[in-house]
């Protein structure tokens, strides 16, 4: 990747894709077993708190956090997804902000601020930090940061670790690459899904 301005164009093109508007607006509740972990464990924490909900797409989380509180406000620079959410959450608190600079919200003030399925992901190691910091400093003192990220060389939370072991071919090439692979990945693997899934 050559700079940080070719990542945004390339996510450009990919969040203002049909596919992005299919896969964001199929009937789906929680991305997977480890984002529902996480919103049972936050529900009675953030129960009526104002909640920030960063990288909203098409508006799948929006239900998900009204069910904690009513006090919600949402956040995504694609404008195309944007619409689509607010078009299917009429009323809702519903802004146009990158999250790297999200000044015009105010410091000290959510109980929860969320960037769900591995959003956060899309920009490179410094724009995290960014992120993160701008994530705390809209936090009220004891509130909580949830975010999801691609776990590099390892299953996810509850998938099955038997994934980490090559799949079985009748080509010897083919099934001597699948090894290799395998081999590469077990031991980063298998820490990972340790530390998903205790
Ligand atoms: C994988 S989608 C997730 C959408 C939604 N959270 C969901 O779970 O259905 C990633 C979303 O992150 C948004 N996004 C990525 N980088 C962002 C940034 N820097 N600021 C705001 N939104 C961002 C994209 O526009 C896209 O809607």
């Amino acid at each position: 990747m050559n700079s940080q301005s070719e990542l945004d164009r390339i996510n450009r093109v990919a969040w203002n894709s049909r596919d992005a508007a299919r896969v964001f607006t199929v009937d789906k509740t929680f991305s997977d077993a480890g984002e529902e972990a996480a919103f049972d464990w936050l529900a009675p924490r953030c129960s009526g708190a104002p909640l920030l909900d960063i990288d909203i797409g098409t508006g799948r989380t929006i239900p998900l956090m009204l069910a904690m509180s009513n006090d919600y406000t949402g956040v995504d620079y694609t404008p195309k997804l944007l619409e689509m959410a607010r078009s299917r959450y009429p009323g809702r608190d519903l802004r146009h902000m990158d999250a790297r600079d999200m000044s015009e919200l105010p410091s000290d003030h959510y109980g929860l601020a969320a960037f769900s399925w591995n959003g956060i992901d899309c920009v490179d190691y410094g724009d995290r930090v960014k992120i993160l910091k701008e994530m705390y400093r809209v936090l009220r003192p004891g509130g909580y940061v949830f975010f999801s990220s691609h776990n590099r060389g390892g299953p996810g939370y509850r998938e099955n670790i038997w994934q980490l072991l090559p799949h079985f071919t009748f080509n010897p090439l083919k099934l001597g690459w699948r090894t290799l692979r395998s081999m590469r990945r077990f031991r980063l693997g298998t820490l990972n899904y340790c530390a998903t899934s205790s």
